[in-house]
């Protein structure tokens, strides 16, 4: 017979649970938090007065006209988001294979970086760099005449002239999302000689080819409409490589990035950790858009608590190393920590 009403005690000198028996000293030995200040939100705008449209594939997120972003910024700023990321949505009619309404003067997106910069002097404005919205293949650049494959050199130097347009429509900080070579180096160079060189850089500096970019494409419109997602393998990184990830983010911090990237952001933790490790430059990682939807589809059907899976995914993303989370729950994180 076993005697259960006495357990003599183990005898043991380390009793970790000693750290986790109450919420206050669970906190007090919390090693990682996620804090606004270290979020950025990413929001995508389009033309036009109409109503904000739904993204289908991204519960709670919208295409915004000006009007609906610009309160939208101002209830971010209320939550101690200080940091937005813009996206634009450019109508089918305004695209070609070129993408040469990124040039255009009268390219609404400019005005509309204006338009929040003047009402929100401290909002940080990061302005994506790429063609993606430009173009009816809807390839990150422009495609070479022979091989059909997104032509560097030509794209980077297209590139470089977006990048000044949008510093001077007002974006405090350019992020090249277009995987070409060199092109840190390039747009740094244009930056500064057109008078930008307090416009940071930040760098999507391992940027995965990745199936997680699918409802973001949705948002931005940007699939051809074709069934098969579009392949990027020729430019943005194989999902297989952590040392040329690495070789990537030495590449652009050495051209003069000011914060580098790695995207997506969950299912690299491992890619994270390495970037965290050999630099001292400030590391993001963005949440993209599947990462979102994954967690609401789950929370839909019932099987996961959306506070608490989108919590812990986030931090998983700090705990890794990364200083800034780019996520489309910013604002309900922020929106959570105010209480
Ligand atoms: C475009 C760009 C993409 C994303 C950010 N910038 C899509 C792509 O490369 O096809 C993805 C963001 C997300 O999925 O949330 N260059």
């Amino acid at each position: 017979m076993i005697n259960s009403a006495y357990t003599p005690p183990l005898d043991l000198i380390r009793r970790p649970r000693r750290n986790r028996q109450t919420a206050a000293i669970r906190a007090l030995v919390r090693e990682n938090r996620v804090h606004a200040d270290d979020l950025i939100q990413p929001l995508f705008v389009k033309d036009g007065v109409g109503a904000p449209e739904p993204v289908g594939s991204m519960p709670d997120v919208q295409r915004l006209n000006v009007r609906s972003l610009l309160a939208e910024v101002a209830h971010l700023s209320a939550l101690g988001i200080r940091a937005i990321a813009l996206f634009p949505q450019i109508d089918s009619a305004l695209k070609d294979p070129r993408g040469k309404y990124a040039l255009a003067k009268k390219n609404w997106f400019f005005g509309l970086i204006h338009q929040v910069k003047t009402e929100f002097p401290d909002m940080l404005i990061v302005a994506d760099v790429a063609l993606d919205p430009y173009t009816d293949h809807g390839h990150d650049g422009v495609l070479d005449a022979t091989t059909g494959d997104v032509a560097n050199d030509e794209t980077v130097h297209v590139l470089c002239q977006y990048s000044t347009h949008l510093a001077e429509a007002g974006a405090d900080i350019v992020a090249p999302s277009d995987m070409m070579d060199g092109r840190i180096g390039a747009i740094r160079d244009e930056l500064d000689h057109e008078g930008f060189t307090q416009t940071s850089i930040l760098a999507y500096a391992a940027k995965f080819a990745s199936a997680y970019y699918g409802p973001f494409r949705d948002a931005v419109g940007s699939t051809t409409g074709s069934k098969s997602p579009l392949d990027k393998r020729t430019y943005q990184l194989d999902p297989a490589n952590l040392r040329e990830a690495l070789l990537e983010t030495r590449l652009d911090e050495d051209q003069g990035a000011d914060i580098l990237m790695i995207k997506p952001a969950g299912l690299y933790l491992d890619v994270i950790s390495a970037v965290r490790a050999s630099t001292t430059l400030p590391v993001s990682a963005y949440q993209v858009s599947g990462e979102y939807a994954q967690i609401h589809a789950a929370a839909r059907a019932g099987w996961l608590d959306l506070a608490k899976a989108r919590d812990e995914s986030l931090l998983a993303i700090k705990r890794a190393g990364a200083d800034i989370i780019l996520t489309y729950f910013a604002r309900d994180v922020a929106q959570s920590l105010k209480g």
